[in-house]
């Protein structure tokens, strides 16, 4: 079967990757792709919200399943114009999709279905966006309702902070339309983590859980970013609480969308945080995690286009784990998240590790940096410490490195950190 993935970072090189161990996949395509991605498939320049671009080369190359990997083509309807067009399509339709798109949509909906998350409330004004503020004290939380490409979300810790969050969504509309709406939310306290779930209707099927660590620097210091790194499973969150979240939350949100009349296919991502109450949702995902995706498939035992396939046909795919830890360190380009070099020649990596590509592009002078998140390096192992051993060794120590940087404490859990 020949199949498209569409996206261009980690975490559709990940998808790739694990697609190229399957029997069933004939030609594997990918568009727009990166570099990086060449060795394993055909990167096509199509751009991700290119819908009609798509359609036409997913008809003219028998592409049998498309698999969508980024956010922005979901909200603006993808799935819904392969399936219209009669083309498979591993995806939630832009109906489902509001799940993550609106943040006021999802949290009406967990107060409906009694999914258990923070406290809130909405607001479009700023002068009772601030009043709730005084009201509830500090540290708050403030989210643009929109997508934000995850710098919509400010952690107040002074009333301040918390008013200029509000003014600067509402009143200067830094995020336009994403900005229109705010999200006030109870700060909560615990240890976070990420369950992703692939979903077809009422039937959900769980991945192992994983922990991404989105502060820029070692022990969650510094600005929010994408991710700078990830690992899977979690030994600190039990599997009780793993199975708890599955049937409390994923399946009945997955149960509540079908009833809202918005079905959901795909995958169903939920961010958590296990507070003294229990694990609580932090924001729903209508897709795979980045950068969790690029650990939990390493460790996934079953042909992921059988699993994909198995899941539409409305059949039990039977996940299967590698009983294996995995970790990712990501590589970034200095000054990430805010603004950051390109074109810097990216670093060797040797040793037992793999590499998966995001922000690279090929040049005369080799593979060079041209995104914020350029790589990650990942490797799986029997322990967490063993297996951060091994990523560690890899990478050149951060003091050699001209123009990147990484954390260097993903996997070790350290007492009062986010883990
Ligand atoms: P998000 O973009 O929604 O994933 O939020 C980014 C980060 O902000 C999360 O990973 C949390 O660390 C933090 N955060 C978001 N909402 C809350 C909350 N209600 N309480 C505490 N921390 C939060
Ligand atoms: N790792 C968080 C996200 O994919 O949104």
């Amino acid at each position: 079967m020949n199949v498209l993935v569409v996206g261009r970072g980690g975490r559709e090189h990940s998808i790739i990757m694990k697609l190229s161990e399957s029997t069933t996949v004939g030609e594997l395509y990918v568009a727009p792709g990166n570099v990086g991605m060449e060795s394993l498939a055909t990167v096509v320049p199509i751009e991700e919200t290119d819908s009609n671009s798509l359609i036409e080369f997913a008809k003219s190359n028998q592409i049998e399943l498309t698999i969508i990997g980024p956010e922005n083509p979901l909200m603006e309807g993808i799935a819904n114009d392969f399936i219209a067009e009669g083309l498979r399509v591993f995806a939630p339709s832009k109906e489902a999709a509001l799940i993550e798109g609106s943040k006021s949509f999802a949290k009406e909906f967990m107060e409906k279905y009694q999914i258990s998350t923070a406290g809130y409330e909405s607001f479009s004004d700023p002068v009772m966006a601030k009043h709730y503020v005084d009201k509830k004290g500090v540290p708050i939380v403030i989210k643009a309702d929109g997508l934000a490409a995850g710098k919509g979300v400010v952690v107040a810790e002074t009333k301040e902070m918390a008013y200029e969050a509000i003014d600067d969504m509402l009143v200067s509309k830094s995020f336009s339309e994403a900005g229109a709406t705010v999200v006030v939310e109870d700060f909560l306290v615990g240890k976070e983590f990420s369950l992703m779930a692939f979903v077809n209707g009422e039937k959900v099927y769980p991945m192992i859980p994983a922990r991404d660590h989105k502060r820029a620097f070692d022990y969650d210091e510094g600005p929010n970013t994408g991710g700078m790194g990830a690992y899977a499973p979690v030994p600190d969150i039990a599997a009780e609480t793993v199975d708890f979240a599955t049937s409390e939350i994923l399946q009945k949100a997955a149960s509540g969308m079908v009833a809202e009349n918005r079905s959901f296919t795909g995958i169903l991502y939920a961010g958590l945080i296990m507070t003294e109450e229990g694990p609580k949702v932090i924001e729903f995902n209508a897709r795979f995690g980045d950068p969790e995706t690029q650990v939990v498939l390493p460790l996934l035992k079953n042909d992921l286009l059988q699993v994909m396939l198995d899941v539409l046909d409305g059949e039990d795919p039977k996940l299967e784990w590698e009983d294996d830890f995995c970790i990712g360190v990501v590589m970034a380009s200095v000054g990430y998240p805010a603004d950051y070099q390109k074109g810097v020649v990216l670093p060797n990596i040797t040793g037992d590790s793999f590499v998966i590509y995001a922000g690279v592009k090929n040049t005369e002078i080799g593979y060079v940096s041209d995104g914020g998140r350029v790589l990650l390096v990942g490797a799986k192992g029997s322990s967490l410490e063993a297996t951060g051993r091994v990523v560690y060794e890899s990478l050149p120590p951060n003091e050699m490195l001209d123009g990147f940087f990484y954390r260097t404490d993903i996997g070790k859990i350290k007492e009062g950190a986010l883990g």
